[in-house]
């Protein structure tokens, strides 16, 4: 297993550029399965998530490859309607087949993820949003086994803000008789991004990025063209990175709008933040403060940047009270930044961070993609050397991240 050795406290500098968004990427991989034909993707970031969703789509019947720049979806009749437990346990995001086969085809089998480091994550919310859309549910044998005629079209209130269940009802309810509307629907931007694909294929949804979005069923979609969307966490995590090292990193092929809830913090921490139409620059300072962060769903501090956050944290002056409220297990970070030498009171959801005036490199370990992330900024800016273990974690996430710091001036190196 790999893993990544660190020689920290140097100030990263220079220019970053950030990859495409592995949780846009996903759900519109998915539904291609909507569309006989030949889909063409621009930006499709090269990482483990994404291999395991063409892994999936092959299984099935499709076929995926890269062809220069473009990544290439082609779909033909499904030979199979059932995404095994060997890649489902892989990579959660597999039940986003489900909304896409369930719609086209009528049926779907679909293993149930299993356990999950960050918290239960439960799929209610999707299947009963189909169910609502007029399918038929049964749980056996550790399978979501789904049947309908066709989806019909119906109003249906999210009791939680749930980015996954927004997208797989969004995609099933495109080919549904009818209209669909989704109220308290998750706004990410990556719902925006696959609402966008849909629409290019010929489906018919609006309101996306609000609440309330409206999906008129249409009979057939078609295949198209999409360049994915940038990845937000990975481009706040190099700004980060930035500040985190006393640096002064300009992270470029960004969207500085998506990432508003960290910058926001970012500066009342007492970083100087500049942002151009497709980039942002930090400054690094040799002093900044604590400040508190809760997380929540979009546009408030994403879950997805909680861990670098504390990160950061660890060496701020004073205190910083960090909430999470999306998930009910993602501190397992905290053990593993404390080895470092932070200072942090973990509760269930909440943990005081006292910041320190260093941190002290020493062999650390991932438990997942961004608390992965976050042992490799405080390694960046720990004296000494951090080697951080299970590396894979980051591989599912991270496009280069090692180059792309090694870019900046970072000591770090891949180990076997
Ligand atoms: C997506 O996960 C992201 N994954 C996650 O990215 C991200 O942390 C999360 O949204 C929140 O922003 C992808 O996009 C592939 P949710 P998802 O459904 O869709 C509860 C990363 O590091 N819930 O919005 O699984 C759930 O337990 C990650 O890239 C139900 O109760 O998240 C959680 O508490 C990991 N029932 C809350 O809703 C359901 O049926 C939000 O989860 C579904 C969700």
């Amino acid at each position: 297993m790999d893993k990544m050795v660190l020689t920290g406290g140097k100030a990263l500098h220079g220019t970053a550029p950030t990859s495409g968004a592995k949780n846009a990427a996903l759900p519109i991989l998915f539904s291609t399965i909507l569309a006989p034909g030949v889909h063409r993707f621009r930006n499709v970031p090269r990482l483990m998530d994404i291999d395991s969703t063409a892994a999936l789509l092959q299984s099935l019947g499709c076929e995926a490859r890269r062809e220069n720049e473009l990544y290439v979806v082609d779909v033909a009749e499904l030979k199979s309607f059932e995404a095994h437990y060997d890649l489902v346990r892989k990579m959660r995001a597999s039940i986003l087949c489900l909304g896409p086969m369930l719609a086209r085809y009528g049926h779907a089998v679909v293993s149930l993820p299993g356990g999950c480091a960050i918290g239960t994550r439960p799929i209610d919310l999707h299947l009963e949003g189909m169910k609502a859309l007029g399918a038929e549910i049964e749980l056996k044998d550790g399978y979501v086994h789904a049947h309908t005629k066709r989806l019909k079209g119906a109003s249906i209130l999210f009791e939680t803000a749930t980015v996954g269940g927004t997208e797989n009802v969004m995609m099933a309810a495109t080919l549904a008789e009818g209209t669909t509307i989704l109220e308290n629907a998750a706004k990410e931007p990556e719902i925006v991004d696959l609402a966008e694909y849909l629409n290019k294929m010929g489906a018919k949804i609006s309101g996306h990025g609000t609440s309330i979005i409206t999906i008129e069923g249409v009979s057939s979609l078609k295949p198209a063209e999409h360049s994915i969307m940038p990845d937000r966490i990975e481009a706040g995590t190099l700004v980060i990175a930035g500040a985190i090292t006393r640096g002064d990193v300009k992270v470029t092929q960004c969207r500085p709008a998506d990432l508003e809830s960290l910058l926001i913090k970012m500066r009342e921490s007492g970083f100087k933040i500049e942002t151009g139409d497709d980039w942002v620059r930090v400054q690094g300072v040799s002093e900044w403060k604590g400040v508190d962060v809760t997380t929540a769903p979009h546009p408030l501090f994403a879950t997805d940047l909680q861990a670098q956050f504390m990160a950061l944290m660890t060496l701020a002056k004073g205190t910083s009270v960090i909430t999470e409220t999306v998930f009910e297990n993602r501190f397992m970070h905290v053990q593993e930044l404390m080895r470092l030498g932070a200072d942090i009171s973990p509760k269930t959801r909440v943990a005081v961070v006292r910041g320190r005036p260093s941190l002290t490199g020493a062999p650390v370990m991932a438990t997942d993609l961004r608390a992965s992330a976050s042992l490799v900024l405080a390694g960046l800016a720990a004296k000494g050397e951090t080697t951080v273990g299970r590396i894979y974690h980051l591989d599912r996430g991270y496009e280069n991240l090692e180059g792309k710091l090694s870019g900046l001036g970072a000591q770090v190196r891949r180990m076997e």
